[in-house]
């Protein structure tokens, strides 16, 4: 792969004259047909990668590498601690794999562009199908196996997809997770028709399967005959991947073929500074969208040997875990969120597991998903003395729009800072009005358009959606939705969400969603959900909800339904905290919930009532129920 030259000269081309950048990010891959021009701009001024451009992912992610004499090299290392099992899978074994898993989905009628659910546990089967529908030009839509059967069902419509790809069950620490009846429940509510669902049968749990719909996964791959990398243009799209909004109707980011691939390659050596033969581990999940872009595509398209664990930071079985599999593997960069990191920490302080093993493979220590906070940075530099990168980015963005640039060579860090944007970022911070304030100064991230390859490239089904939800606030610009500042060298600092979005142990999650779910009990007139400051998980949900006027009801029992409803309607992932019940809930005037003053109030932090406040009385109950929640949950 070639060095990166020098980050200053390359963020400047690529902002200046981001085709001749591209270009030559582009001639890193091997195309089917070369595209001739880096960027399209439409009317709306956004951008389209390598638009002429032909190439097939999964080929350049495996059989390229088999082609170049790295089929006998490592592609995945599978790591069970849950079911004490480790495989490792060459890149000729993955080839072969996932040749035969899409001409098994091609006998079931799966073709370019039909989309395919895959809601997976983290085994390897789950990187063979979405690799097999990338073969296939076919569009895969990975659902993270915490959600509950409802989300799996609008997904299931939001996509219109015929086929799944599921496993019998998943295993969370010591405790079966059955996905099977949870797919039965979400195929039942759906209104779009499912026609197969291909069950991997694991030996911890055997599936009932439904004669003529139902497939066994083992037996229906070997029986099928290779398939094929079907050449797709570089602007199909390769997979959609739901996210949160800000509504409970989450929302479909399309990632595209071409523009994704030469930005996976690019970021592999730029953020990452990975060359092939390396051991990269992103300790995430296939759900997410660090599970696509660093589990599965990035390292695979760069050539290098991907860790996909099955296992929890701390319980399987202590919180030497991810020492221990970085040792045994001779990782090079560890990637994974905070709170992964709070839990090691909480569990073993003084990193004391961390020398049972040999960590002088290790070199970097990357983190994202949530804000990194201090005392974390501080425990992993005191114990690890490893660069600790801290990048910001989004599913939308699909890689690092700020990051420590290690393939450009690191720069001093910044307490709190993702560093510098990447080439192809123009990030600028505005004012409500959409003015640029001057460094130090905190406003809205906004990212000058075009983005740059990877980045989404609208919403699945709803163009409207993602005009309005990013690009119509300011013109010209893609709206991030989190607030921040540029310091006077330049540094980026991500201070947190201006929506209603939040994040529970590195899972994005939207409180509008779990406000519907709260809205549909019975005995709720009107509710707010917050994220609450917590130690392990940064946020935590929690409900505030006024009762139907006559209705009575125990704040616990009520409490308690509600935590219920929201794990069968959202999922456990949401570890919703229960509901307080208020006599009024805070807004201004023209019926705006002030949700932000009651999360400071929640929080302990200082806030001043907006003079648009309707009526500031119904507050002093609202901090008091507030405070002492904050105090008995601090024990
Ligand atoms: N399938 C089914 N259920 C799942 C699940 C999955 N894939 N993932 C989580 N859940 C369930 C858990 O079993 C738990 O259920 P419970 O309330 O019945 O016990 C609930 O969802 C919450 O899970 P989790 O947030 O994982 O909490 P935890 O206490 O088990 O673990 C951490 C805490 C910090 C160790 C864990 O959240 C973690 O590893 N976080 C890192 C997340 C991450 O990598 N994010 C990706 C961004 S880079
Ligand atoms: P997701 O789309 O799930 O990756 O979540 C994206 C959101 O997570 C961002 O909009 C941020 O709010 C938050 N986030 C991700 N990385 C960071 C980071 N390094 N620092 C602060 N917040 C982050």
């Amino acid at each position: 792969m070639t060095r990166c030259a020098d980050y200053h000269q390359d963020y400047r081309q690529a902002c200046e004259d981001p085709e001749t950048f591209w270009q030559t990010q582009a001639d890193e891959l091997a195309w089917h047909t070369r595209p001739t021009r880096a960027l399209t701009i439409d009317e709306q001024g956004l951008g389209q990668w390598f638009a002429d451009g032909r190439l097939n992912t999964a080929w350049l992610a495996l059989d390229a590498h088999v082609a170049a004499g790295r089929g006998t090299q490592d592609a995945i290392i599978y790591d069970s601690p849950v079911i004490g099992v480790k495989r490792r899978i060459s890149y000729a074994e993955l080839t072969d794999e996932v040749s035969h898993c899409a001409g098994m989905l091609r006998t079931l009628g799966v073709s370019k562009g039909d989309r395919v659910i895959i809601y997976m546990p983290m085994v390897p089967e789950a990187v063979v199908g979405m690799l097999a529908c990338a073969r296939l030009g076919a569009v895969h839509c990975v659902v993270f196996g915490g959600f509950a059967a409802h989300e799996l069902a609008v997904r299931i419509d939001d996509a219109q997809a015929r086929v799944i790809l599921t496993a019998s069950c998943g295993i969370e620490v010591d405790r079966l997770i059955h996905y099977k009846p949870l797919v039965d429940a979400a195929i039942a509510k759906a209104s779009q028709t499912i026609e197969h669902c291909v069950v991997l049968q694991r030996p911890q749990c055997e599936a009932t399967l439904q004669e003529g719909r139902d497939i066994d996964w083992k037996a229906a791959q070997a029986a099928a005959s290779p398939a094929d990398a079907v050449p797709v243009l570089a602007t199909d799209p390769l997979y959609v991947l739901y996210t949160s909004g800000t509504t409970g109707k989450p929302k479909g980011v399309v990632r595209d073929h071409g523009g994704h691939a030469v930005a996976m390659r690019y970021s592999m050596k730029a953020v990452y500074d990975a060359n092939p033969g390396d051991v990269f581990w992103a300790a995430s999940d296939v759900g997410w969208v660090v599970g696509h872009s660093y589990i599965v595509y990035g390292p695979l398209l760069a050539g290098c040997t991907s860790v996909l664990y099955e296992g929890k930071p701390v319980r399987t079985p202590d919180a030497g875990a991810f020492w221990r599999v970085c040792a045994e593997y001779g990782v090079k960069m560890l990637f994974s969120a905070p709170t992964a990191f709070r839990a090691i920490r909480k569990e073993d302080p003084d990193a004391k597991l961390s020398r049972q093993y040999d960590l002088s493979k290790l070199e970097r220590l990357y983190l994202a998903g949530e804000r990194l906070d201090p005392p974390t940075w501080q425990w992993l530099v005191e114990h690890f003395r490893l660069p600790v990168i801290d990048h910001w980015w989004q599913t939308e963005t699909g890689w690092a729009i700020a990051a420590n640039p290690a393939g450009y060579g690191l720069q001093s860090p910044k307490q709190g800072s993702a560093t510098w944007p990447m080439p192809g970022f123009q990030v600028s911070v505005l004012d409500d009005e959409g003015k640029a304030v001057p460094s130090g100064v905190q406003g809205n991230i906004a990212l000058r358009l075009p983005l740059p390859p990877g980045c989404l490239q609208g919403i699945w089904g709803n163009p409207a959606r993602f005009r309005e939800g990013y690009l119509r606030h300011f013109p010209g610009y893609y709206q991030s939705g989190d607030a921040g500042m540029i310091d006077s060298d330049g540094y980026l600092f991500i201070m947190g969400r201006t929506d209603d979005i939040i994040n529970v142990a590195g899972h994005r999650l939207s409180t509008g969603e779990m406000e519907e779910v709260l809205g549909a009990h019975a005995a709720v007139a009107e509710c707010a959900v917050i994220g609450v400051a917590d130690e392990l998980k940064g946020e935590l949900p929690l409900g505030l909800v006024v009762l139907k006027n006559g209705v009575q009801i125990e704040e616990k029992q009520l409490s308690s339904e509600l935590i219920s409803l929201v794990r069968n309607e959202i999922g456990a992932l949401a570890c919703f905290q229960g509901a307080l019940v208020v006599k009024r809930l805070p807004k201004t005037r023209s019926g705006k919930i002030l949700r932000r003053v009651m999360r400071q109030i929640a929080n302990g932090e200082p806030y001043s009532v907006p003079s648009t406040i309707d009526d500031p009385e119904c507050l002093p109950e609202l901090a008091e129920r507030l405070e002492t929640r904050r105090f008995a949950a601090a024990g």
